[in-house]
């Protein structure tokens, strides 16, 4: 674990969990900007540190980098003991997906292997991070838990469209399980104050690392509005799992 600036918050953690350049990043700023510390995790550790030196930076807040794999229970457990040795955490975001490139899109040629891997990524990779929160919310009487969805929550796809994103079939099945793992959530601990949404992002989404993204502008969605999107569900919209939003208009709630 590595962290970064001195400054420390009373707001409690916010835990970010499979940040990568697009939306994990803007979600960790967004929360940073308001005054949380942040607990940033993905595999990459190094990709990782420069991203929290860089937030620390900005927003002047503490952020932690901290490296997991999802998809490895024990490795979930080991990251959140450091992510809980840092304090109550109040919001979970859990963003991870593996890549949908290179992916075969046909039934046959997917292996065992890469399918129980995108499941665990997707879907066993929630339910351990959620795991490891809740209790804590429980005892709080309250907390945040927001899981990332895609197209592919709500749609199985035959074979592979051609948007190379996130619109892959057999491989996007652990989307369809994390829908279902944040409505059994949702129900089970609303009544604990704790507020679980899962939300659809039904679209591509733009790298705000390229002036041009990695599409036209016109067809993606600006990760540093969707993150927007997060912070008002976290701060305002509080009514139960119903916040499935389609953010197909990136400016749905701003
Ligand atoms: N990009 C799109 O167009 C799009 C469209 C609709 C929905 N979504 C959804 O939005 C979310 C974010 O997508 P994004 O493209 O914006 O990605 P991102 O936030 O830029 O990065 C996500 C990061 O998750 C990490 N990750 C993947 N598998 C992991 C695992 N097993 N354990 C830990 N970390 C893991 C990867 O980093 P490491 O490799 O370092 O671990 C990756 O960089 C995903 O859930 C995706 O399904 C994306």
């Amino acid at each position: 674990m590595r962290s970064f600036s001195n400054s420390t918050s009373t707001k409690g953690i916010a835990a970010i969990v499979g940040v990568g350049p697009k939306l994990g990043s803007s979600v960790a700023r967004k929360f940073a900007q308001e005054g949380y510390t942040i607990a940033i995790l993905s595999r990459d550790l190094d990709k990782l540190s420069r991203l929290a030196d860089e937030i620390a930076c900005e927003a002047k807040t503490q952020v932690f980098a901290i490296r997991i794999d999802c998809a490895d229970c024990k490795s979930v457990r080991e990251a959140f003991e450091g992510v809980l040795s840092l304090g109550s955490v109040e919001v979970l975001v859990y963003n991870a997906c593996e890549p949908a490139s290179c992916q075969p899109s046909n039934f046959m040629a997917i292996s065992p292997e890469s399918f129980q891997r995108s499941l665990a990524g997707s879907a066993h990779g929630a339910f351990y991070c959620a795991q490891q929160v809740i209790p804590g919310m429980v005892e709080r009487g309250r907390g945040t838990i927001i899981f990332t969805g895609s197209s592919a929550s709500l749609n199985g796809f035959a074979g592979y469209l051609e948007l190379k994103y996130y619109f892959f079939s057999y491989i996007g099945c652990g989307k369809f399980a994390l829908r279902g793992l944040s409505q059994c959530l949702a129900k089970e601990f609303f009544a604990s104050g704790i507020h679980v949404a899962h939300i659809v992002i039904d679209g591509a989404i733009s790298d705000p690392r390229s002036s041009k993204g990695d599409q036209s502008t016109d067809t993606c969605m600006d990760p540093n509005i969707i993150a927007q999107n997060y912070w008002y569900i976290h701060t305002q919209d509080k009514s139960a799992w119903t916040q499935e939003l389609d953010l197909r208009s990136p400016n749905q709630r701003f």
